[in-house]
């Protein structure tokens, strides 16, 4: 199997105000961008060309910061979809790209730890139709839903009101061609979309096999700020000490912790699982567990944990601990001492500010 889509055309209206700006599969975690953990996991299965389905909002951002691929060790080339009318819908838009071969699909906004490579070798060596994740969850109604005997899925069904099981499916599908036969004789759910559930669901009533796989360790991306904390926290936990600033004698560094080029710590302490990014100046601060701080942020006499703090950021004489807080780009956070004792604030549309 050499080529697979990623799809990425999602606005992450949820996700506002930080999805104003950036599209969610691009905002970073651990100082990395979503995407890019998806895209090295894809060149890692063997996979030569992606094509990322993008909308005609977001299209030059991700050309902009994915580019051709070379990173990857991939060609990448971008498909734009121009409604977001279903994942079945972005499947038929990628039928150029996607010929007659067989091929992966991969939902840009999930984060799938486990190796790809075993499930591709799997499909490829046998005569299942499909191929997909399933992961074990506690509300299965907001997903695709999978019912098994044995290896084989014999039923999935999109976001049931009564789900069959607990099983959802995980953004990633391995298929064939016959897929397309599918989409062609699927409608619109009741969310208007073409839903690929339903395309799996007509190749299995029509008597072809689809193999499921149970996977842990994954993450989805439901809209809510604390499910990127959650994933932030989960590539921390795999955080190796690297440590490239410099620190004076009154900082100290506890932990797994990696500190990019140029950057400064002084009489401060950072507990890892923590990253800090390249020229930041970090002072009087405590920077705890479970924080990525981006490139060139200025952290002074303030404590931040369990958060994640983007490029060019400053927060500056905090005194309450910042904590499970995501601050985009550049944004500055400064105590105050002036009388009367007043907030000061200006922020965007659909900003979030918990006093
Ligand atoms: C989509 C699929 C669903 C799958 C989910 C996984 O849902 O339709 O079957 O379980 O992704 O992330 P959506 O994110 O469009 O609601």
């Amino acid at each position: 199997m050499k080529k697979a889509i990623v799809l990425c055309a999602g606005k992450g209206t949820r996700l506002r105000p930080l999805t104003f700006t950036t599209a969610k599969h691009l905002i970073p975690i651990a100082n990395k961008p979503i995407l890019f953990y998806s895209l090295e996991n894809i060149a890692r299965a063997g996979i030569e060309e992606v094509g990322i389905v993008v909308s005609p909002h977001n299209a030059e951002e991700f050309k902009s910061i994915v580019g051709t691929g070379e990173n990857f060790g991939l060609r990448i080339s971008y498909i734009i979809q121009e409604e977001p009318k279903g994942l079945a819908h972005a499947v038929w838009v990628s039928r150029e790209f996607l010929g007659d071969e067989d091929f992966m699909m991969y939902l840009g906004d999930n984060l799938i730890l486990e190796d790809l490579g075993k499930f591709v070798k799997d499909f490829e060596n046998s005569d299942y139709a499909a191929s997909i994740l399933l992961s074990p969850v506690k509300d299965p109604t907001r997903f695709g839903v999978a019912v098994m005997e044995g290896d084989r899925v014999i039923k999935v069904v999109e976001k049931p009101k009564t789900p069959p099981s607990n099983l959802a499916i995980v953004g990633l599908y391995l298929f064939r061609n016959k897929i397309f036969e599918g989409i062609k004789n699927i409608k619109p759910s009741w969310r208007g979309e073409l839903e690929i559930t339903d395309a799996i669901e007509y190749l299995i009533e029509k008597g072809e096999k689809v193999r499921g796989y149970i996977v842990y360790g994954w993450w989805k991306d439901t809209g809510k700020p604390e499910d990127l904390l959650e994933a932030n926290r989960k590539i921390l936990m795999e955080t190796t000490e690297e440590l490239l600033g410099e620190m004076d004698d009154k900082s100290s560094i506890q932990g797994p912790v990696r500190i990019g080029k140029a950057s400064k710590i002084v009489n401060s302490v950072i507990r890892g699982p923590a990253v800090i990014g390249e020229n930041c100046f970090i002072k009087n601060s405590y920077v705890g567990p479970y924080s990525s701080i981006g490139n060139r942020v200025i952290l002074e006499d303030c404590e931040v944990e369990n958060s994640i703090v983007m490029d060019e950021c400053s927060i500056t004489g905090v005194e309450k601990r910042i904590d499970s807080s995501i601050l985009g780009k550049g944004v500055s956070v400064k105590g105050s001492q002036k009388r009367p004792a007043s907030l000061n604030l200006i922020l965007g549309n659909m900003s979030r500010v918990e006093l």
